[in-house]
């Protein structure tokens, strides 16, 4: 029988992100700073270490769900030695990816297990798509994007909304879910270190609905209660969308997830400020539970112990965050 990893409010920890790499081939404005330094490749978990880790999370304390993300994943030359390792545990796997080099990896991943797949678009304009992401390539992860659906993967595309970048782009979004099975969720722009974040940059959760709902009827879908996203459809339509509203209605009460960022270290929020370094602890060969329990157990109730994102509280939040920008988190 598993031990159910708790945290002191009592909530149990199912879900695990695993950064595989820090590096990115798109440099996205609200992701990665300028000036943003990578890990050199000892530094990296190799394969055998994040299968190692991942069996212990799996096997000992039941998690079920493991996601794998970056930086970029693919950008990692054993990304889908890593897919065929994590796909054996019986978990339910799936990859965040911008989808730029999807194309290569695309048929091994299958073979190799992979079901499920989250992909970053946040545009439907190839220009506004370099000033984002600070690179070409919008034809490219448009393309990959067709071929995943039509290949038969589970597709969610997640788009990031920014006030006066590109929330005038929502019910484009909106009209993917006409077109295919997809899944499309609008997320509100989360601040992270570097990334430029202002609250009066966040096209709110409101907002969305209010947008959307003036052109379309939808109706809610039943989330699951670990859920980040709040699920709607417009009836008859093959897809269906979600707004992740971390900013404007964080959902920390039922949140069942823990990181693992590329050079191993655990992390117990998307926004914590302390981290506990599994990977120096298991090449000493030490045991490592005690620290994962630990670090569970010291999980603060919301947002990582940052205050609430008000406007008023903005300077507060942006003096609090962690010095660790998204793209070394994982998203
Ligand atoms: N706010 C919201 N979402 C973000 N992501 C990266 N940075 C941010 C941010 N500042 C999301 C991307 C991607 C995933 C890896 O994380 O959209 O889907
Ligand atoms: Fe979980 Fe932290 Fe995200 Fe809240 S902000 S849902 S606690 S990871």
């Amino acid at each position: 029988m598993p031990f159910p990893l708790n945290d002191r409010l009592g909530r149990t920890h199912r879900s695990l992100r695993i950064s595989i790499i820090d590096k990115c081939d798109l440099r996205c404005t609200y992701c990665m700073p300028e000036d943003q330094r990578f890990l050199q490749r000892e530094e990296l978990m190799t394969r055998e270490e994040i299968a190692t880790i991942t069996r212990l999370f799996v096997q000992r304390y039941g998690i079920t769900k493991v996601r794998l993300t970056g930086g970029e994943p693919l950008v990692r030359p054993d990304a889908v030695g890593i897919v065929r390792d994590l796909s054996g545990l019986g978990v339910s796997l799936g990859l965040t990816t911008n989808a730029l080099s999807l194309h290569k990896h695309l048929d091994a991943l299958i073979e190799a297990g992979l079901r499920s797949i989250n992909i970053s678009l946040d545009t439907f304009d190839a220009e506004r798509f370099k000033q984002i992401a600070r690179r070409d390539g919008f034809g490219t992860v448009w393309a990959n994007i067709r071929s995943a659906m039509s290949r038969g993967l589970r597709v969610k595309v997640n788009m990031v909304v920014m006030r006066g970048v590109n929330d005038d782009e929502i019910l484009r979004f909106m009209e993917l879910t006409r077109e295919h099975p997809v899944h499309v969720r609008f997320i509100e722009f989360m601040p992270f270190a570097g990334n430029h974040w202002g609250r009066d940059r966040v096209y709110t959760f409101a907002e969305m609905l209010g947008h959307i709902g003036s052109v379309h009827s939808f109706e809610k879908l039943n989330d699951d209660p670990h859920s980040t996203a709040k699920a709607y459809r417009v009836p008859g339509w093959p897809g269906t969308f979600a707004v992740i509203s971390t900013v404007t209605e964080p959902f920390c009460g039922d949140c069942d997830r823990i990181r693992l960022t590329a050079e191993g270290r655990m992390r117990n929020c998307l926004f914590a400020r302390e981290e506990t370094d599994l990977l120096s602890a298991l090449r000493r060969g030490e045991d490592i539970a005690p620290l994962i329990e630990a670090n569970v157990i010291a999980k603060h109730a919301m947002l990582g112990g940052l205050p609430q994102f008000r406007p008023e509280r903005q300077e507060e939040v942006l003096h609090d965050l962690s010095a660790r920008p998204m793209v070394s988190i994982g998203g």
